[in-house]
C-alpha cells in the first residue's frame, strides 16, 4: 500500500489504517469475541500496508488495548500505535438501554496516570500517537494538552493527537504542543468537518484520520432496518439508525452501491477511496474484525474514482438524524 506522511511532520502510514475498536466494544456486544480472528485481522493488515492501528483504553475499556498488545508481541515495529486517553466508563451499565456511561476526564492528573496503563497494556515503551479523545468540558485544554505533552517530553508518545474539536480548540492546543492529527466522523453520510477544521488542518500540516469512515456499516450496506442492528450494540442508540430515519436515509447506501457497481468495486471501495480523495492528509481507519472485509478495504488504496464519480457521491444529500 501507499504510505503518506501524518501531517507535515509527523510518522510515516498506509493511506489506509485500522480501527480496531469492534474488536472489543460498541458494536454487536452479546455476541462472543473471537480473539484469534481479530489478531489474525491486525497481522493482515500490517502485511498490506494499513499499519496505522487505532484504539484507546475506554475501548473495552482496557481490553482493545490488550488485545492490540497481543497481537504486536515481536512485531510492535511493524505498526505505528495510535491511542487514546480523556474518556472514562463511570458505570458499565448505567447509560441509555443498558449501555456503558462515559465521561470526559481531560484533568491533567487523569493524563500521568493513564499513559503507563496504555504503555503497559500495549506491551510497548512508547506509542506513536497519543490523542485527546474528547476536550473535557471542565478543564481548560491547555492544561490537558500540556500534561499529554509531558508524555512526549518523557518519551513515551511521539506525537498528540485531536479527537472532535472545533478549530478554535486545536489552535489553542497548537500553542502548547503541535497537534500532528485529528481525529473526527467523516464520511459519505458525515461531512461536517468539510466546512472548517479539513481546510485548517490541510493549511496547517496536520493529518486528519476519519472515524467511521464506512458510516458504522451503514454506507456499505449492512442494515436495511433497524431490526437488523444486534442487540446490544452502540448503533441501536444513535439518531440516525433509528427506524424512520435509517429508511430515509437508503437513499444513501444506494447511491455508493450504484457508484461501486457502475465501476466495479465494492461499496466499502468507494466510501474509502471518496475519503482518501479529499487529500493526501486524510488517512481513514475502517473497523473490521472481519478478514474478508479487511482485504476489501485495503483495495481502496488502489482505487482512483473518476471527477464524475466524485461528484456523484459529492451530490449524495445530507442525512436524516444527527451522528450522536
Ligand atoms: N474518536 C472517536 O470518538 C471514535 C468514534 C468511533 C470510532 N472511532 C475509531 O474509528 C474506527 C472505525 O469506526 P467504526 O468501527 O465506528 O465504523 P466503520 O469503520 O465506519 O464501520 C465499521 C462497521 O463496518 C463493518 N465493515 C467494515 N468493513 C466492511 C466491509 N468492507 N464490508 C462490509 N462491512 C464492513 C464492520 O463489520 P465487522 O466489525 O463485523 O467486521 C463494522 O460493523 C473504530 O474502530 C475506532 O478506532 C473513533
Amino acid at each position: 500500500m501507499r504510505n503518506t506522511t501524518l501531517g507535515a511532520h509527523g510518522p510515516e502510514v498506509g493511506v489506509i489504517g485500522l480501527g480496531a475498536m469492534g474488536m472489543s466494544f460498541a458494536y454487536d456486544m452479546g455476541a462472543p469475541r473471537d480473539e484469534a480472528t481479530s489478531i489474525s485481522v491486525i497481522h493482515q493488515a500490517l502485511d498490506l500496508g494499513m499499519t496505522l492501528i487505532d484504539t484507546a483504553d475506554v475501548y473495552g475499556p482496557y481490553t482493545n488495548e490488550e488485545l492490540l498488545g497481543r497481537a504486536l508481541a515481536g512485531q510492535r515495529d511493524r505498526a505505528v500505535i495510535a491511542t487514546k486517553v480523556g474518556r472514562e466508563i463511570i458505570d458499565p451499565i448505567g447509560g441509555p438501554g443498558g449501555s456503558p456511561l462515559v465521561k470526559s476526564n481531560g484533568r491533567p492528573e487523569h493524563v500521568r496516570a493513564s499513559i503507563d496503563g496504555s504503555l503497559r497494556r500495549l506491551g510497548t515503551d512508547h506509542v506513536e500517537l497519543y490523542q485527546l479523545h474528547r476536550v473535557d468540558a471542565e478543564v481548560p485544554i491547555e492544561e490537558t494538552w500540556g500534561a499529554m505533552a509531558e508524555a512526549v517530553a518523557a518519551g513515551k508518545v511521539r506525537y498528540l493527537g485531536l479527537s472532535e474539536v472545533t478549530v478554535e480548540q486545536i489552535q489553542r492546543a497548537q500553542a502548547v504542543h503541535p497537534v500532528t492529527a485529528v481525529q473526527s466522523e467523516f464520511s459519505l453520510w458525515s461531512r461536517d468537518v468539510q466546512a472548517e477544521v479539513l481546510p485548517y488542518c490541510e493549511r496547517n500540516g496536520i493529518g486528519f484520520l476519519p472515524y467511521s469512515p464506512l458510516g458504522r456499516g451503514f454506507l456499505v450496506g449492512r442494515f436495511a432496518s433497524f431490526d437488523e442492528l444486534p442487540e446490544n450494540d452502540q448503533r441501536r442508540r444513535l439518531p440516525r439508525f433509528q427506524q424512520d430515519n435509517l429508511r430515509a436515509n437508503l437513499d444513501i447506501a444506494a447511491k455508493v452501491r450504484e457508484v461501486a457497481e457502475r465501476i466495479g468495486a465494492t461499496p466499502a471501495q468507494v466510501a474509502l477511496a471518496w475519503l482518501i480523495a479529499q487529500g493526501s492528509y486524510i488517512v481513514p481507519i475502517p473497523g473490521t474484525k472481519t478478514p474478508r472485509y479487511l482485504a476489501d478495504n485495503a483495495g481502496a488504496a488502489d482505487l482512483r474514482l473518476s471527477a464524475a464519480d466524485l461528484a456523484d457521491l459529492d451530490s449524495i444529500p445530507a442525512p436524516v438524524g444527527a451522528r450522536y
